[in-house]
């Protein structure tokens, strides 16, 4: 790591970054990073959100899941779409997340059959749990905010205007929304259903 006696913030350019699939010739800042990481999901949010996604374009498979993390950081990392092998702060064991996602996508299959909760909060759930899981290396929050928005949008309601700044630790919507995330792991999804229903 190049400026070792700087403190890294986002201006701070780094080398030598596993994954990257951005040209080599230079040093990139994590706010470039980011910007690029925003530019591949933007054109996600059109392929998926300019309109009201099909089951056949959306299918909330399995296999799915990962073409849409591929959508949304595939032009930026070359672990888009892969699963993690590492053991992160957050989400289950690397081991279990093939076995955690089938049933997650066997759950939203029969949530929908079935009619078992309302949109939001069927939103709201596929969104904890898909987070709970954290599938990926980086880029679960935003793969399972986009999750829920192309739920909602396939399913009549407008999608949550995330504010995508919820990225930033300053965002003070921010805590609210990993508190609500929180109460989700202990069963209370009020809180969580609540933002779901905040839609443009
Ligand atoms: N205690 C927690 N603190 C922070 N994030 C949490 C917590 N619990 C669950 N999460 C979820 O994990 C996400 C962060 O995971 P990850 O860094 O893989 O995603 P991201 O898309 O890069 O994050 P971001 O939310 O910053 O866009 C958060 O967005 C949130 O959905
Ligand atoms: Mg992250």
């Amino acid at each position: 790591m190049k400026n070792s006696t700087k403190p890294i913030d986002d201006a701070t350019p780094l080398d030598d970054i596993p994954g990257l699939k951005l040209p080599l010739n230079k040093v990139y800042t994590i706010q470039e990073i980011y910007v690029h990481e925003a530019n591949n999901i933007a054109l996600a949010t059109l392929k998926y959100l300019s309109a009201p996604p099909s089951k056949k374009l959306a299918p909330f498979t399995y296999e799915w899941f990962s073409t849409l993390h591929k959508d949304m950081f595939g032009d930026v990392w070359n672990w888009a779409g892969k699963f993690r092998q590492v053991e992160l702060s957050i989400g289950i064991k690397a081991y279990q997340i093939p076995t955690f996602l089938k049933e997650l996508a066997d759950d939203i299959a029969y949530w929908d059959e079935n009619q078992t909760f309302d949109i939001y909060e069927t939103a709201a759930r596929i969104h904890h749990r898909a987070v709970q899981i954290h599938p990926y290396q980086n880029g679960n929050g935003r793969w399972s905010r986009m999750l829920a928005n192309i739920y909602l949008l396939q399913h009549g309601s407008m999608p949550v205007k995330w504010q995508e700044d919820l990225l930033s630790k300053e965002n003070p919507k921010r805590d609210k929304y990993i508190q609500a995330l929180k109460s989700a792991d202990s069963g209370d999804y009020f809180n969580l259903i609540e933002i779901h229903k905040i839609t443009y």
